[in-house]
């Protein structure tokens, strides 16, 4: 793969543009942002500008002691400087993909990545007033967002309330600090958790509230709101504005995968009542892979994935929740039952495809894989 330092390589005439699809790409440089965070830069063999919405992301494919595991990252950066694109990863504590690109991913090193896709970007929600609330690592997508308005120079009006744990976990903050300096239209308000022994922090502390807000955007209610963070955070957000009358129909979010309390107390829920039938007779149906010629019978409420794996297939999977979208098959003929988080479009659902992770049999199943 050539350097792209090389001025034959990069043509800003005559290069190609990047779609979604399967493709190699070549680890050009790797930031560090914070103790725990990572930012790995990535360009291709062929030189690509890479252009996506701002607040999609790609999904990784990677061989891990002899297994294929995918993990979904967000592109942090924006398709104004499209040359090459850059990932930025937290290291969770006992995770495999994030703990093994902390450790083993380096400059040059080449991997395969799937996509860009994403339903939660700044390009189909056009605002005129913006609000980009994040939490820890989950500042990626809104990131992405504000480096496009940015370098665009758009007139975008953006607020931009950014939660970290302390103020050495606050990523990108040179960056932050240099975009609200230059722009009238960017306005950061950083807020801390705590801040440890021998930090400064003159900043918010604790929690964003109703109150903070209310200091941050006053006209918040007037804005389209992009929100990512943790599960609780996200949780918090969604009821502080709904609590202020905020129409929900304008705010946006992603989630980077942590399980939502609802969807646990609704798994507990499905749970017993599957107990409670356990003694009746269980009910197999067909499901059947036209590509691959194999047929497996399954019990109901078999996810597709399953009885794929039961039949000895593998489709790749990466969230495994509905989010992202890699795990996407065709249903030729048959009854399923959906339950994704935003991973499909309407038009793909509309085409009878369905995303296998999270697709129940629920009746003989043709499937086009
Ligand atoms: C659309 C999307 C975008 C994303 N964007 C980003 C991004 O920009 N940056 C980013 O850092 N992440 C992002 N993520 C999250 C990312 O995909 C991974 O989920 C994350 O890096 C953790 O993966 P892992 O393999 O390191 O952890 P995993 O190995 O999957 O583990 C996840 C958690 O489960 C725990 N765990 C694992 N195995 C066990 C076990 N046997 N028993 C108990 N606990 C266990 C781990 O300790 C860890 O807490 C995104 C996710 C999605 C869906
Ligand atoms: S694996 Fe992500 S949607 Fe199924």
């Amino acid at each position: 793969m050539s350097s792209l330092t090389s001025s034959e390589y990069l043509n800003p005439v005559n290069t190609q543009t990047w779609a979604n699809g399967r493709h190699l790409v070549r680890c050009l440089k790797v930031i560090r942002e914070t103790e725990d965070v990572l930012t790995y830069c990535f360009s291709m063999q062929e030189p690509v500008l890479f252009f996506f919405k701002p607040g999609q992301f790609v999904t990784l494919e990677l061989e891990i002691d002899g297994e294929q595991l995918m993990r979904s990252y967000t592109i942090s950066s924006a398709p104004s400087i499209p040359y090459s694109f850059s990932i930025t990863v937290k290291r969770v504590p006992g995770g495999l993909v994030s703990g093994w690109l902390h450790d083993h991913l380096r400059e040059g090193d080449v991997i395969a990545v799937h996509g860009p896709v994403g339903q939660f970007n700044c390009i189909d929600f056009p605002a005129e007033k913006v609000l980009l609330l994040s939490g820890g690592v989950g500042i990626t997508p809104v990131m992405s967002m504000a480096r496009w308005f940015f370098n665009t120079n758009s007139e975008v009006d953006m607020v931009f309330a950014h939660s970290a744990r302390t103020p050495a976990d606050i990523i990108y903050r040179a960056e932050l600090d240099y975009m609200s300096t230059r722009i009238d239209n960017f306005k950061l308000h950083l807020i801390c958790e705590r801040s440890e022994t021998g930090q400064i922090w003159g900043g918010y502390r604790g929690y964003l509230s109703r109150e903070m807000l209310q200091l941050i955007a006053p006209d918040f209610l007037d804005r389209e709101v992009f929100c990512c963070g943790p599960a609780p955070y996200m949780r918090a957000m969604r009821r502080l504005l709904a609590d202020a009358g905020y129409d929900m129909a304008r705010y946006h979010e992603e989630s980077f995968g942590e399980t939502p309390a609802e969807d646990i107390a609704s798994a507990e829920v499905q749970a017993a009542v599957a107990l409670a039938q356990a003694d009746e007779p269980q009910v197999n149906h067909w499901v059947t892979f036209s590509d691959s010629g194999k047929s497996v019978q399954a019990e109901l409420g078999t996810t597709l994935y399953e009885a794929a794996a039961s039949a000895g297939l593998t489709i790749p999977k990466a969230c495994g929740m509905g989010i992202c979208g890699t795990c996407k098959v065709r249903v030729l003929t048959g009854e399923t039952v959906m339950s994704h988080n935003g991973g499909i479009t309407e038009e793909e659902i509309a085409d009878g495809y369905v995303l296998s992770c999270c697709t129940r049999v629920s009746g003989d199943v043709e499937v086009g894989y």
